[in-house]
């Protein structure tokens, strides 16, 4: 019997808004790697026919566990539609992304979808695409309303409120049988291991994710927040001095995200630490390796970041744009707990 795949699941599950557009959009079993999700430049050039259209999207990085994830999605649903899809990969350089954005400008593409490199650089993004009159989805990186607000009607932006992301990870560690407070001295100590500083998920996971406990009123003693941008290796390096530094003080690791989440487990195993016992671990993002970790009880949990649900809403707005319909200026989609007792249902993949 085929099993339903992590994408149809959430498909199914992903409470969808009630325009036109949204019943145009049909899943996908497309699953791109890397290369394959780049059509060659000359795709996005040929002119759109048959009431087609070229989209160009702009990622702000490849090698990012998550939005791997949602890029190959946001392909299939695009492709779908029956566009001319190009994405391009900005390397984590904003002048990499600028320069492929007038690339893009100058093929006449007929929608940008862009996920910035810097959420700070979004408004001379739109100062240098509103001439054109192109249309813009930003995705996955939240950029100030005043950006979206002066490219009105024109723009706007799907994602998840992370307020939510960190007040379910707060949660998760509430509900463990010591409440985050392994060695009962009456106060949870904890270590955090943060993404991009300037990126508005970043922080608002650090922030949410202790407003839960303090809101409930635990006192909290932070010993450490790390940059790690999002990284495993880095993540993995910071909490392995983490440990060797403050011992068995840490009772909690928070990851802004998964793939720190598997970086800090590393280090929590060779250290002999147990998750669950002796420590508490928690990411965002629900990457299935994270998730089969919690399933086996090596993570506390983690928090489902929809990549399904934001790649069909992009894709929905994009629609909405080539077809010349009003567009709102905010799609939101939002996040899970995923605990041992639902875990399994966020395992499968495509
Ligand atoms: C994800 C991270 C990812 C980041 C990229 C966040 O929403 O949780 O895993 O690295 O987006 O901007």
């Amino acid at each position: 019997m085929k099993m339903i795949s992590r994408r149809d699941f959430l498909k199914a599950s992903a409470v969808v808004g009630a325009t036109a557009a949204m019943t145009a959009c049909g899943g996908s079993s497309s699953t791109s790697t890397a290369a394959s999700s780049v059509a060659s430049s000359t795709a996005a050039s040929a002119a759109a026919t048959n009431g087609s259209a070229n989209i160009g999207v702009c990622i702000y990085q490849f090698a990012d566990n998550f939005m791997t994830l949602y890029r190959s999605d946001l392909e299939g649903y695009l492709k779908d539609m029956g566009y001319s899809v190009t994405i391009m990969d900005g390397k984590n350089d904003q002048n990499t992304q600028t320069e492929q954005i007038n690339t893009f400008l100058q093929q006449g593409v007929d929608v940008l979808v862009i996920n910035p490199v810097q959420t700070t650089s979004a408004q001379t993004i739109v100062d240098t695409v509103s001439p054109s009159g192109t249309p813009i989805v930003f995705i996955n990186r939240e950029p100030e309303e005043s950006v979206l607000d002066s490219y009105k009607g024109k723009c706007c932006y799907v994602g998840a409120d992370a307020r939510q992301s960190g007040t379910y990870q707060g949660e998760l560690i509430l509900e463990t049988e010591t409440q985050g407070d392994i060695n009962g001295d009456g106060k949870i100590t904890y270590i955090m291991c943060k993404g991009d500083p300037e990126n508005i998920d970043a922080q608002y996971r650090t922030e949410y994710s202790i407003k839960a406990l303090t809101d409930k009123g635990k006192e909290v003693e932070c010993l450490y927040e790390y940059l790690d941008n999002w990284d495993q290796t880095t993540a993995q390096q910071d909490v392995a001095n983490a440990l060797s530094q403050y011992g068995d003080k840490i009772e909690v690791v928070f990851c802004n995200n998964d793939a720190m989440a598997l970086g800090a487990l590393q280090s929590i195993q060779q250290a002999n630490r147990t998750v669950g016992k002796d420590i508490y671990l928690v990411g965002v993002d629900a990457l299935v390796e994270a998730v089969q970790n919690v399933v086996d009880g090596n993570m506390t949990g983690t928090v489902l970041n929809d990549d399904v649900g934001q790649a069909t809403k992009a894709a929905e707005a994009t629609k909405l744009f080539v077809d010349g319909k009003d567009v709102e200026k905010y799609y939101w989609v939002d996040y899970v707990k995923v605990t041992k007792d639902n875990a399994s249902q966020y395992l499968k993949e495509d």
